[in-house]
C-alpha cells in the first residue's frame, strides 16, 4: 500500500526499470529523470508480477473525422525540411497488471504545422509496433492548431487480439486546453524543451489482462488456424487478400502477422471483403 501518491511513483519505478535494463538509445533520452530515480535508489527495481498501482486504463476519445486506414509503417513522420518544431514522443504500453506489452499496434495521425490534415495522402500518418519491452518512439513535429480544438495527437492502440483503443494526447500549458470540450487532463503528455525541439513521454495502459511481451517462445499457430490461408509469420502488404474461417479479408496496413492478429480480431489490420 503506497497511498494516493503511488500512482506516479509506481509507474516511474516501472519505467525506470525498463529503461535501465538496456543501453539507452538516443530516442529514449526523454526520460532521464526516471533513469536517475532508479540510480539514486541504488539499483534497478524488479518488476513485480502482482503490481497493482491503481492505474486506470487510458481513457478513450473520439476518433474525429480525419482517421485513414492504411497508414505507412514508420516511426518517423518527418523528413529533412519538414516545417515545424521537432517532437519526439516516447513511452510504453502496459496491461492492467503493469506488465509491458510487446507487439502492440500504435497508429498515429495528426495535423501539420498549419493545422491541416492530409486527407489525400499520408503525411503525418504512420503506424508502428511496440518492441519486446513495450516501448515505442514517434518522431514528428508539434501539430498545428485548427479551429475548435486544442493541440493534440491522435492515436489508435491495439494489443494483439484485443479491442482498439482510440484516443488523443495533449500538451501541457496550451491555452486552449481550458476551452476545448474534448480535452482530458489524464491524456496530457509530459513535455520538455530540448534546444529547439520538444521531447514528450506518455505511457498507455490498456484494458487487457495482458501477457508478457511475445517472444520467440510463442509457438507458431499457423497450423492450428481453422481452414484459412492467413498464417503467422507472413508479411502482408496493403491490399493483400486472405481467407480465414471461411471469410475473405483485405489487409489495411502492411505488417508481419503475429499470433493473435487473426483478421476478425484486428480491425486495424484487416477488414472483411
Ligand atoms: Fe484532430
Amino acid at each position: 500500500m503506497d497511498g494516493e501518491k503511488s500512482h506516479p511513483s509506481r509507474k516511474t519505478v516501472l519505467r525506470a526499470a525498463l529503461a535501465a535494463g538496456v543501453a539507452m538509445p538516443v530516442a529514449m533520452i526523454g526520460i532521464p529523470a526516471l533513469a536517475r530515480t532508479a540510480a539514486t535508489n541504488g539499483g534497478t527495481p524488479a518488476l513485480t508480477p502482482q503490481c497493482d498501482d491503481g492505474d486506470d486504463p487510458t481513457p478513450p476519445q473520439t476518433e474525429g473525422p480525419y482517421f485513414k486506414p492504411n497508414s505507412p509503417r514508420r516511426t518517423s513522420l518527418v523528413v529533412a525540411g519538414t516545417p515545424g518544431t521537432r517532437l519526439t514522443v516516447t513511452g510504453y504500453v502496459f496491461g492492467l497488471a503493469c506488465q509491458p506489452l510487446g507487439n502492440v499496434l500504435l497508429d498515429f495521425w495528426q495535423a501539420d504545422v498549419n493545422g491541416a490534415y492530409d486527407n489525400t495522402g499520408y503525411r503525418f500518418r504512420g503506424h508502428q509496433f511496440t518492441d519486446g519491452r513495450g516501448a515505442f518512439t514517434l518522431t514528428t513535429i508539434v501539430p498545428g492548431l485548427y479551429p475548435g480544438r486544442t493541440r493534440h495527437l491522435h492515436v489508435k492502440v491495439q494489443a494483439p487480439n484485443k479491442p482498439v483503443l482510440t484516443t488523443q494526447l495533449y500538451f501541457p500549458g496550451e491555452p486552449r486546453n481550458n476551452t476545448d470540450p474534448i480535452f482530458d487532463p489524464r491524456l496530457l503528455m509530459t513535455v520538455r524543451n530540448v534546444g529547439s525541439a520538444r521531447e514528450a513521454t506518455f505511457d498507455f495502459v490498456l484494458n487487457v489482462a495482458g501477457n508478457p511481451p511475445t517472444s520467440t517462445t510463442t509457438p507458431p499457430t499457423s497450423t492450428t488456424q481453422p481452414g484459412g490461408t492467413w498464417a503467422v509469420g507472413t508479411a502482408y502488404a496493403v491490399g493483400s487478400r486472405v481467407t480465414y474461417g471461411g471469410q475473405g479479408y483485405v489487409c489495411l496496413q502492411g505488417h508481419l502477422a503475429q499470433p493473435g492478429w487473426e483478421p476478425p480480431s484486428t480491425p486495424a489490420l484487416w477488414r472483411a471483403g
